[in-house]
């Protein structure tokens, strides 16, 4: 089961989904990394690990569609089974993802549907969450809006600060991310007839 993973920072959930692939608690081969940027350290933690990567520059294309178009036709050229979005931080133009419809997840630090986009932890801070988490889910063209796949719960604690609050998180998005993947590539999560199906039931 092919993975590639589209990100635009350090890679955390990269070297996660490595290290399980790798020590064969993940049937998955990681089969390439993708980036918005080059400075990106993700590619280099990818390489030294012998996964191919590239990064593609918006600044090479006249609007978001064709960058966009440009980076997922790098992407379909490795044939994934399965993108892996995993701190991407462009928005993608929805008419670049239809023909990934279901072979595309994200990872995004919040209880979805609570605080879609950035600065996540602040925002559950500020709004006094009792509770904060991360979320996977299909890929649309709705800003992390499609069918959420699994999700991981942490407390927000007493005398929190961003940071904390951030690396609580991040801390459980690994296994997150990887029993997710793994669930889609035993199938035992899919998508059909326009809807996720856990096993027999629709989620
Ligand atoms: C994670 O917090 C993820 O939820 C968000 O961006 C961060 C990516 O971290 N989308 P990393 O690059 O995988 O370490």
């Amino acid at each position: 089961y092919r993975i590639a993973v589209m990100a635009s920072g350090r890679g955390s959930n990269f070297l996660a989904l490595h290290a399980a692939a790798s020590e064969g608690r993940l049937p998955v081969e990681l089969v390439g990394v993708f980036s918005d940027k080059a400075s990106a350290p993700v590619l280099e933690r990818a390489r030294e690990r012998g996964v191919p990567a590239q990064s593609l520059s918006p600044k090479d294309h006249p609007d978001r569609l064709h960058f966009d178009l440009a980076l997922l036709n790098a992407v379909a050229a490795v044939q994934p089974d399965l993108i892996v979005c995993a701190g991407y931080m462009r928005i993608l133009d929805g008419r670049a993802l239809t023909p990934w419809t279901g072979r595309m997840i994200n990872i995004h630090p919040s209880l979805l549907p609570r605080h879609r986009g950035l600065h996540t932890h602040r925002r559950a801070l500020e709004a006094g969450d009792a509770e904060h988490g991360a979320s996977v889910h299909l890929v649309t063209a709705e800003l992390d809006g499609g069918p959420v796949i699994a999700q991981a719960v942490v407390p927000v604690l007493a005398g929190d600060d961003e940071q904390r609050l951030a690396a609580r998180v991040l801390e459980r998005e690994h296994p997150l991310l990887i029993a997710s993947v793994d669930a889609l590539a035993r199938g035992e999560v899919a998508w059909r007839d326009e809807r996720l199906w856990h096993g027999e039931s629709p989620l």
